[in-house]
């Protein structure tokens, strides 16, 4: 089964750049355990970062434009964190079966020139 062993999102809705576990660049951090807890104030994030998840996993089995407009999500310009024009941003780190080499899975999003939310960049780097 394939494991996460850390992540970064950038501009999705209050979560504007966080990182979590270990990612290639960071190589000294630990790895996300298989169970992690998310702990923190009301309003810091909690829910959206399991969302963006969903966010994720939608854009990728629907495409993008579908995923943003999901009923409780609201618009591409509602997703993104206010007052940002830079797209939004996943990063994962994470292996195929637990054992093997950690592949980086980027994609960003952004508004094309029709204004409809599209991948800007999709890249896997085994
Ligand atoms: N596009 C956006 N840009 C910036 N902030 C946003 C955006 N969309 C929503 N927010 C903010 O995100 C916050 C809500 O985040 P979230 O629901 O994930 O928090 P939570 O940690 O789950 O809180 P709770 O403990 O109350 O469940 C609100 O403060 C809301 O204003
Ligand atoms: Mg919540």
């Amino acid at each position: 089964m394939a494991k996460i062993e850390g992540f970064r999102i950038k501009n999705y809705r209050v979560l504007k750049d966080i990182t979590i576990g270990k990612l290639w660049n960071l190589q000294k951090v630990k790895p996300l355990s298989p169970l992690t807890a998310v702990i923190g104030k009301n309003g810091v994030g909690k829910s959206t970062l399991f969302d963006a998840f969903g966010f994720l996993s939608g854009c990728l089995n629907n495409g993008v434009e579908q995923a943003c407009d999901v009923s409780k999500r609201g618009e591409f310009k509602r997703i993104r964190s206010q007052g940002i024009k830079d797209p939004i941003e996943f990063e994962i780190y994470y292996t195929q079966d637990g054992k093997s080499r950690p592949i980086t899975y980027k994609l960003a999003i952004d508004l094309d020139k029709t204004e409809r939310p599209n991948s800007k960049k999709h890249e896997r780097n085994d």
